[in-house]
């Protein structure tokens, strides 16, 4: 069956207390009040997993890293392995963000290996795509789209690739408030979920494809009443955790 999902990218926000902090009122909140059929994701910056992961309930609340490594271990300074990520308590990392793939020059090549590394250590890939303002308005989008999901996921098995949760988010809506229409959402899950079925068959169908850009309390339900949109990732509204929560409990 395939899963909804609101996943928080708390990107670099939050020092460690604040994060916790943040984390046990969203906690809180999920366990009050919060749809039981969405799986909730939280992914803080690296040196707060641990500590979130000890916090929240395991069974409501899962833990995602915000990117992690193409090696597995060794003299990679700077650099966190899926690993390390696993060990901490994260079950997800997010892959692929536009602001990795823009500020450090992440490729498509780069991140089938990521991909990859992740599945090895049992994390679920939150894999991101989605096209720049010039891309869409040259009618590139779809292109760019498809060539970020076959670099990246044709090569991976059948068990791997159902494994993976894809994330749709166009930059242009990216924490500019600019939120794409409930149409252009759908017509690109849609797009993407077509082309995963064209390789992998009926298991593109429980693949779960999130949205993100400008996603808040007053928007997401239109967004997730669309046939092949299964819930979002969430960037400047996951802080604020009657945001998160509103968000979550708007399927
Ligand atoms: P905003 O929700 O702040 O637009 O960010 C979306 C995002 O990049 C989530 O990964």
């Amino acid at each position: 069956m395939r899963k909804k999902i609101v996943a928080g990218n708390w990107k670099m926000n939050t020092t460690y207390q604040e994060g916790i902090d943040l984390a046990l009122e969203i906690n809180k909140l999920v366990i009050e009040k919060a749809n039981k059929d969405v799986i909730v994701v939280v992914s803080p910056p690296f040196t707060h997993i641990s500590e979130v992961n000890k916090v929240v309930d395991n069974d409501r609340v899962f833990v995602a890293g915000q990117n992690c490594a193409t090696e597995t271990s060794g003299a990679y300074t700077g650099e966190i392995s899926a690993e390390m990520l696993w060990s901490a308590g994260a079950d997800f990392v997010i892959l692929g963000h536009s602001e990795r793939r823009s500020y450090y020059g992440e490729t498509n090549e780069l991140l089938k290996i990521k991909v990859k590394k992740a599945l090895e250590f049992n994390l679920t890939p939150i894999y991101c795509v989605g096209e720049v303002l010039a891309e869409r308005e040259a009618n590139n989008h779809f292109d760019v789209i498809k060539e970020q999901t076959e670099k990246v996921l044709f090569d991976l098995s059948k068990d791997d690739f159902e494994k993976v949760v894809i994330a749709y988010e166009p930059v242009w809506a990216i924490g500019t408030g600019k939120t794409a229409s409930p149409e252009q959402a759908q017509e690109i899950h849609k797009f993407i979920r077509d082309l995963l079925v064209s390789k992998f068959g009926e298991a593109a169908k429980n693949t779960s494809i999130l949205y993100g850009g400008s996603c808040k309390p007053s928007n997401a339900k239109e967004l997730f009443a669309n046939a092949d949109v299964d819930g979002g990732l969430i960037g400047g509204a996951a802080l604020n955790a009657n945001d998160f929560l509103a968000i979550i409990n708007a399927f």
